[in-house]
This record gives structure tokens, sequence and C-alpha cells, in this order.
């Protein structure tokens, strides 16, 4: 019988000799000497490259030295020490098949490409050190996030990704039809007649799950939506994309401070889990990409969030002394640039924002006393800005009907679900969203969110 394919991460840390060992992989370099022919070959599970000695009585070794940088070998041999420094242990070849010969033109060679002749070749970038790495990140953090929901008892709600409703109420949408654009059914006052459409009415991608979410929390107490969303902003920033993931939990019998503390606990456990378990991807970050990252990451882990309302934010950056871009005053927006210097140069940490003009914020935020603010948070942390944005929800039913009739954008008819919720043994509840790709840069340093996902759909940009 063959033996199984190995892969490179086991074999970096094996204990040589191993006398039959296989593997299969992509060519990193190929150097042709005048004794032997060396090949570094990846395959992905570890940013490590094995060495691989080929000696001229391979067979096929003339085919061999002309293998080219990206072909996809097999190799069969044995696992010794390395008497060369710069790899612990390397495969001499007994045999070497040639799977898929890459074309001389394949586009990643030896240099180093900068991000975005990457972006451009988005089908290839896992073959490299940076994306391998970022994606490999990525995947304990996913992983690591429902370990977290599951050791604390949330249930996991599969949200719908086609929607009705506008849950931010920025009019953002994505809109979902099979009406032909081109030619759309008429109502006799010549208005495009959406009850032709699929659903009978106009629909859309969703740019949260939380609406949903929350009904499920009036049930099952704590649960979490992880899944996609869609906001067709037309912001072409390094932390906007159109299609993102988020994470959001929903929990009932929990207010403000308990969604911030849910939240703070969140954040440190995936932190805690990339240091733990990307830890070679991480120092290849803290090397090549962000200088200091892995001292920062376990800082947070280990720090207290800081939490100051909008209203002292406001009073901190109007004292500042700092010009900034856009002005500051109380009942506007805060910018990435107030953001950031909140949590990065007068915090020094990461900061929860709470307690905002109920005007710039989204119908569902718990009404203050004052009658002015909400119970919202905003997680800002340091080189990101906002990485996650929550609330306790408005529960009161009478406060909710007064807070869709005054808006001109929303219609009790369409909440009639929404509101059901509160009618029917209603209850405090709370939850938030993270932006899923936010921490990924957060955790990898990675500057441009449309480095963090394997293919980024931005504005004009839907390619691969
Ligand atoms: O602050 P947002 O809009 O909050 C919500 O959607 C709530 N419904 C969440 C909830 O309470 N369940 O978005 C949440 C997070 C932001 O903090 C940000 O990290 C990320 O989603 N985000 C984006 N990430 C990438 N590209 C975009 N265009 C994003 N918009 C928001
Ligand atoms: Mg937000």
């Amino acid at each position: 019988m063959q033996t199984k394919r190995s892969k490179i991460v086991d074999l970096l840390q094996a204990e040589p000799p191993l006398a039959e060992v296989r593997v299969k992989g992509w060519v990193r370099t190929i150097r042709v000497g005048k004794q032997v022919t060396f090949i570094e070959l990846n395959d992905g599970s570890c940013m490590g490259n094995l060495q691989v000695i080929v000696a001229p009585e391979t067979p096929d070794y003339e085919a061999i030295t002309h293998t080219t940088t990206g072909s996809a070998l097999e190799v069969v041999g044995e696992l010794v020490a390395s008497p060369a420094k710069g790899q612990r242990v390397e495969l001499k070849a007994a045999t070497v098949a040639i799977i898929g010969l890459a074309d001389p033109s394949f586009p990643l060679q030896k240099k180093r490409h900068g991000f975005e002749f990457l972006r451009e070749q988005a089908h290839l970038r896992a073959r490299t050190n940076t994306f391998g790495a970022v994606f490999r990140v990525r995947s304990v953090l996913a992983q690591a996030i429902h370990e977290f929901f599951a050791q604390r008892g949330f249930v996991y709600v599969h949200t719908p990704i086609i929607t009705a409703s506008d849950t931010e109420g920025a009019g953002e949408m994505f809109r979902v039809t099979t009406l032909d654009v081109g030619a759309p059914p008429r109502t006799e006052a010549g208005a495009v007649d959406d009850n032709q459409d699929f659903f009978a009415k106009p629909t859309y991608l969703t740019v949260s799950g939380q609406l949903n979410a929350e009904t499920f929390a009036m049930g099952l107490s704590d649960v979490y939506t992880f899944g996609p969303t869609f906001r067709a902003e037309n912001s072409n920033t390094s932390r906007h994309v159109a299609e993102f993931w988020m994470i959001e939990p929903e929990m009932a019998w929990a207010d403000l401070d308990d969604d911030c503390e849910l939240a703070e606990a969140f954040v440190k456990h995936l932190l805690r889990a990339a240091l733990e378990r990307a830890g070679e991807d991480l120092s290849f970050f803290d090397k090549r990409i962000d200088k200091g990252l892995i001292a920062r990451l376990e800082q947070v882990a280990a720090a207290d969030f800081a939490r100051i309302t909008y209203t002292e934010a406001v009073e901190l950056l109007q004292k500042s002394g700092q010009k900034f871009e856009y002005p500051v005053a109380w009942g506007k927006n805060l910018q990435a640039e107030h953001e950031r210097y909140i949590t990065e140069t007068a915090i020094g940490r990461p900061t929860f924002v709470v307690d905002y003009p109920k005007e710039i914020k989204a119908f569902y935020m718990r009404r203050n006393d004052d009658q002015k603010t909400v119970a919202a948070m905003d997680l800002l942390v340091p080189k990101i800005g906002e990485l996650i944005g929550g609330s306790q929800r408005e529960e009161r039913l009478d406060v909710l009907e007064q807070i869709i009739a005054e808006d001109p954008g929303l219609s009790a008819e369409d909440y009639w679900w929404y509101l059901d919720t509160r009618r029917f043994g209603t209850a405090p509840h709370a939850g938030f969203g993270l932006g899923f790709e936010r921490l990924v840069m957060y955790a990898t340093g990675m500057e441009n969110i449309r480095d963090v996902l394997p293919f980024p759909r931005t504005p004009r940009h839907c390619e691969f």
C-alpha cells in the first residue's frame, strides 16, 4: 500500500530519520546546483517550506531540474536531519512526480510583491507567505468564535441572508430580484410592480442578522449568528467592504454593562486563541508587517478596556487641541480620525464609547432616561477604530411604537413581527456586532480590509 501523504507542518516537527514519506505541494523556489537540486516545497499547512534534495540519480532528473516556480509536485523520499544551516530536516527525494507544471509566466515569482498587485492575482495569492498566514489566522479566529460561545452555552442561529428589512436604517442595501431589470413589469401608475417579484415585495441582502437574532434570544436567551452581511456603501476606505462577515450575539436578561462585558471577554478570548494557535504566523506579521504586534496583542488580552460616554468623548476631542478634518460637535457622528485619536492617543487601549445621541443611532436602541441618548456602545481599538457596534435594545412596546411612528423611514406594518416580541413577554436584552474582517486586521496588523478577505467585494470590484 502507498504511504499516506504527510503535511509539511508535521514533517518540520518530526524526529528524523523517517524512511518513507510522501509530500505534495507547490514549488516556491528551485535551485539547480552542480551536485544536486534544491526545491523549497510548500503545501500551505504552515508558513515553513520543506527543503527537498534531488540527486542526479533520481529518475527523470533532467525534467525535474526544469520544474518551474509554482509547479505542483509529489515527492517520496527519506526525511533526514539537515546537515546545512537554515532547516532542521530535509527530504532526500527517491522519486519526484511533476503533477502540474506551472507555465513560466506564473506571476508570483520569488521577489516580494506589493499587496495591490496581489489583489489583482487574488486567485493565486493563497500561494504566498503573507496570505497563507492571513487565512490560517482567519480560520483559527473563526473556530475560536464558535468555541467562545459554545463554552458559554450560546445557541448558534442561522439568520437569513435575504431580507425585507433594513436593520440599520441606512438605506445601503443590495436589491435581490428576479425581475427583468431592463423591462420590469409596471403597475397602472407606472411604478415597478414589486408584487410580481419573486417574494411579491422588495427584498435585499441583509445588512445584519440582529432583528432575527433578537427574536430567538426571546426564547433561547443566549444566541449568536455568524454570517455574511452586505452593505452597498459607496466608500472606498481601507476598512469598508460591500460583503463582510459579522458575529452578532444577542442576550436576553442583559443590559448595556453586560453587553460590554461580553464584548471585552470575547475580544480577549479571540486574541488569546490567535496567540496560542497561530504563533508562527503572528511572528511573521510581527517581523514583516507590524513591528510590536505580538506585544500589543498580549497587552490587550490582559488589559482592562476603558469606558467613556459619547458626551465625554466629544469633550475630550474638543479639548485635545488637535486639528481634525471633520468637525467635532455634540450630535455629530464620530469619524474614524476621532475614534482613532480617542483609543490610540488619548486613552491608549481599547475603549467603549457608550450613550450616543439617539439621532445618530439605529431605531432599535434603548432610549435612556435623559431622552436624548440611547444605550449604545461602540468598541474602538487602536489602528482600526470601530471594531464592534452594539446596544441594549428597546424592549418597551410603547416606546418602540413611538420611535417607529416618528421615523418617516419606518412603518409599524413592516415590523409587526419584531413588535410582537415586545407584545408577548418582552424582556430586557442586548447584543452587538463584531466585524470579522476588522478583527482579522487587528490580529494580523494587515492594514487593508481587502487583504483579509479571500475575495474582497468593493465598489466596481467583483472579479473572481
Ligand atoms: O455598527 P454596525 O453597523 O452594527 C450593526 O450592524 C448591529 N446590527 C450589530 C448588532 O448590534 N447586532 O456594524 C457592526 C460592525 C462594525 O462595528 C464594524 O466592525 C463592522 O460591523 N462593519 C463593517 N466591516 C466591514 N465593512 C463594512 N462596510 C462594515 N460596516 C460595519
Ligand atoms: Mg457601527
